[in-house]
């Protein structure tokens, strides 16, 4: 089974007839034209309570079905700001329940193992306009990432018209292609928290000792107030030193933090960018680094880099001080890059280890610590026996 999903707004339902004859056959279609997706919250009832299916209810969870048993799925996305944008993010990120939540090793990073004997291959499109060369192949960069963290082979249409597939291969990710700036000592540094996590959030709790630290220097906003946005995005633009920090969700940021970026517009002024991540090894973010270091661009900021912390997930279930000792050094660059005005190069690096996993890490996953981790709270939700369930 072959099943296109159109997620742009202006679908066309014309090039429908060019793919399906690209694959002679019969395809299942759907097409989302004003049907948003709900963003992922993070929750984990798909991987802890009803393992395999998502509590959220909409288009999306109806096409689970079609997409677990295609054995390719086309998808067509519209992009923004440079990159995918929050509908294609969405998509990408309400997957997660066809993974478990155990790990496999592939080439010193960690990878989450598929519910399903495979998932389908992938093929991309998305329109060029709008775009510069260096954001069109961070996209690509980014599409074949997904295709990777789904086991699968990925392609991308370029023309819709005279379809035809290109793989797409694997390549490191561009970061670095931007310098850390700097900047005077900041008088005050605007924090947007992006992490959609209604409790138990990482995020929140590392920006609770950054406010108790540096309260006067900084105003901390929670990107779950939607009803805030028009305001801040208006302010965006007046506001001299901003900090986005949100959780890494599958190698990107979660969809509505896209949805929010957005709504901004090129201003002066500085941004950095803070993501943490689940799994121990930085690596995993560098395809979003090399896509903020061309947004910082787009909106014509001073870019004063992008500090990457893994191995954050089981931050909450810490005792106090294992947990404090974690979060200093998190508080301490950002208190650092208000000081300076630049984020310090070795606090970065520090922060960024391990990059990849090393023979110790290895050693480490290959205990089982981890997937003992995750059956403990799937024992306490007494979902251990359906831990391998396959909903569709
Ligand atoms: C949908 C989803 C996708 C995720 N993708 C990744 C990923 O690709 N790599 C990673 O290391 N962690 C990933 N994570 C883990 C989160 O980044 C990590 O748990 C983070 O600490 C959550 O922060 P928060 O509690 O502030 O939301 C993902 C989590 C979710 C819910």
């Amino acid at each position: 089974m072959k099943t296109l999903f159109d997620l742009r707004k202006n679908s066309d339902p014309k090039t429908y007839i060019e793919i399906n004859q690209l694959y002679g056959g019969d395809l299942l279609i759907f097409e989302f034209q004003n049907q948003e997706i709900t963003p992922c919250t993070g929750c984990w009832n798909c991987w802890l309570k009803t393992p395999g299916t998502c509590v959220l209810k909409d288009r999306m969870s109806e096409s689970y079905g079609a997409f677990v048993n295609s054995d390719t799925v086309i998808v067509l996305l519209d992009t923004a700001q440079g990159f995918i944008n929050h509908r294609g993010k969405a998509f990408i990120d309400r997957t997660i329940p066809h993974f478990h939540p155990y790990i496999k090793l592939v080439d010193g990073e960690s990878r989450h193992l598929s519910r399903y004997d495979r998932l389908p291959e992938m093929v991309f499109y998305f329109e060029r306009e709008g775009l510069t060369e260096e954001e069109e192949e961070r996209i690509e960069d980014y599409l074949y990432r997904t295709a990777y963290q789904f086991q699968t082979t990925g392609y991308r249409i370029k023309d819709l018209r005279h379809p035809t597939l290109k793989v797409l291969n694997r390549r490191p990710a561009k970061r670095g292609a931007q310098s850390f700036g700097a900047v005077k000592k900041m008088d005050k540094l605007v924090i947007y928290n992006g992490s959609p996590r209604r409790s138990g959030s990482n995020t929140a709790l590392i920006l609770q000792e950054v406010s108790r630290r540096l309260e006067n220097s900084v105003e901390i906003r929670d990107l779950k107030h939607r009803e805030e946005w028009g305001n801040w995005q208006e302010k965006f633009s007046k506001e001299e030193h901003i900090l986005l920090m949100l959780p890494l969700y599958v190698h990107s940021m979660p969809s509505h933090v896209m949805d929010f970026i957005e709504g901004l517009k090129p201003s002066r002024g500085s941004i950095t960018f803070f993501i943490q991540s689940g799994f121990p090894e930085s690596s995993q973010s560098y395809y979003l680094e090399a896509y903020f270091e061309q947004l910082a661009k787009r909106l014509e900021r001073t870019y004063l880099g992008t500090v990457i912390k893994g191995g954050m997930e089981g931050l909450k279930a810490r005792p106090p001080q294992s947990r404090q000792k974690m979060i200093e050094p998190l508080a301490t660059i950002i208190e650092e890059l208000i000081n300076h005005g630049h984020i310090l190069k070795d606090s970065c690096i520090q922060l960024g280890k391990p990059v990849q996993l090393s023979l110790l890490g290895k050693a480490f996953l290959k205990t089982g610590i981890i997937n003992y981790y995750w059956d403990q709270q799937l024992k306490a939700n007494n979902a251990l026996e359906r831990k391998n369930h396959r909903p569709y």
